[in-house]
């Protein structure tokens, strides 16, 4: 039998979280998957695998930088990492819950791909973040949407959030006048940011593939499962699998369905 896959998924005691835990205990794939469970809580959820996979349960916060070298700490080989937690204050939004909203969303998901990628991961790792519909450009300026669809490396992603608190702080006026459109777009651009992580970490790191992806808990958890573990076969476009024998066709691209309400495995979509 192959090797296990351990995989770690953020954010898992509830939501997406949590169907993304159920959907793969139940899936058969042609390795055992040996699936840890992080929250901040770090809850067991009693989830029933089917043998040979494995659910394990772990504590991590994404926003606190000791936690998650704590966890890297303790656990080695890991396969596959989902970024799926995350925060919305859009309903609330204030300059203070916005940054909240960067910090957990953005800059928490790029500490963990970090410690993920210095762990020495292993030869054909993989990275899902899961990003949203709302990651779309369409009503931020020209010069703003470009900025994020052209970035080189991290540290420009990493102006881009500073660029976007430094607006958030000056008012709504500001973060107009700065390409990011009106308050409250924290969430979005949070996302937006992920996904431009995810461009350059692909562009980085060749030998991982990094892919980012509601409705049921399983429907929800469908495009970070087969971001994570679909085969990189012919024939895979309609179910689990990948569809490509080549990573360069998957990695560091935007998958989703045609809208929220869909239920399909996801396809590359523009952002
Ligand atoms: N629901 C949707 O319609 C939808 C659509 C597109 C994308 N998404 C994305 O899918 C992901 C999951 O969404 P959801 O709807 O399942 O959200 P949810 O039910 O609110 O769950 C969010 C999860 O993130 C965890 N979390 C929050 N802050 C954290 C931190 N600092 N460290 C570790 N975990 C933290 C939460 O844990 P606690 O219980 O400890 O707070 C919870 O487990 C998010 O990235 C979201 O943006 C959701």
């Amino acid at each position: 039998m192959s090797k296990n896959l351990t995989i770690v998924v953020t954010g898992s005691n509830r939501g997406i979280g949590q169907g993304i835990i159920q959907l793969l205990a139940k899936t058969q794939h042609t390795s055992p998957l040996t699936i840890i469970a992080t929250s901040r809580s770090g809850s067991d959820l009693g989830v029933q695998a089917s043998p040979p996979n494995e659910v394990r349960y772990g504590k991590l916060d994404i926003g606190d930088q000791l936690s998650i070298k704590s966890f890297f700490s303790s656990i080695k080989d890991v396969d596959v990492l989902i970024n799926n937690a995350g925060i919305n204050n859009n309903n609330q939004e204030t300059p203070d819950l916005a940054e909240q909203v960067i910090d957990v969303n953005y800059r928490g998901t790029r500490d963990m791909c970090q410690a993920l990628l210095s762990s020495s991961p292993s030869r054909n790792a993989r990275i899902v973040n899961v990003s949203s519909t709302a990651c779309q450009l369409n009503d931020y300026s020209a010069p703003t949407a470009s900025k994020f669809r052209s970035v080189k490396s991290i540290q420009d992603v990493d102006s881009l959030a500073d660029q976007y608190i430094h607006a958030v702080k000056q008012g709504a006026d500001a973060q107009k006048d700065a390409g990011f459109g009106s308050p409250p777009k924290s969430y979005q651009v949070s996302k937006a940011l992920i996904n431009a992580l995810t461009v350059v970490l692909a562009r980085e790191n060749s030998d991982v593939v990094v892919g980012r992806p509601p409705k049921t808990l399983e429907e929800g958890a469908r495009i970070p499962v087969r971001l994570a573990i679909g085969e990189l076969g012919a024939g895979g476009d309609k179910d689990i699998g990948l569809g490509t024998e080549s990573a360069e066709r998957i990695s560091g691209r935007y998958f989703g369905n045609e809208g929220v309400t869909d239920r399909g495995w996801g396809r590359v979509r523009k952002w």
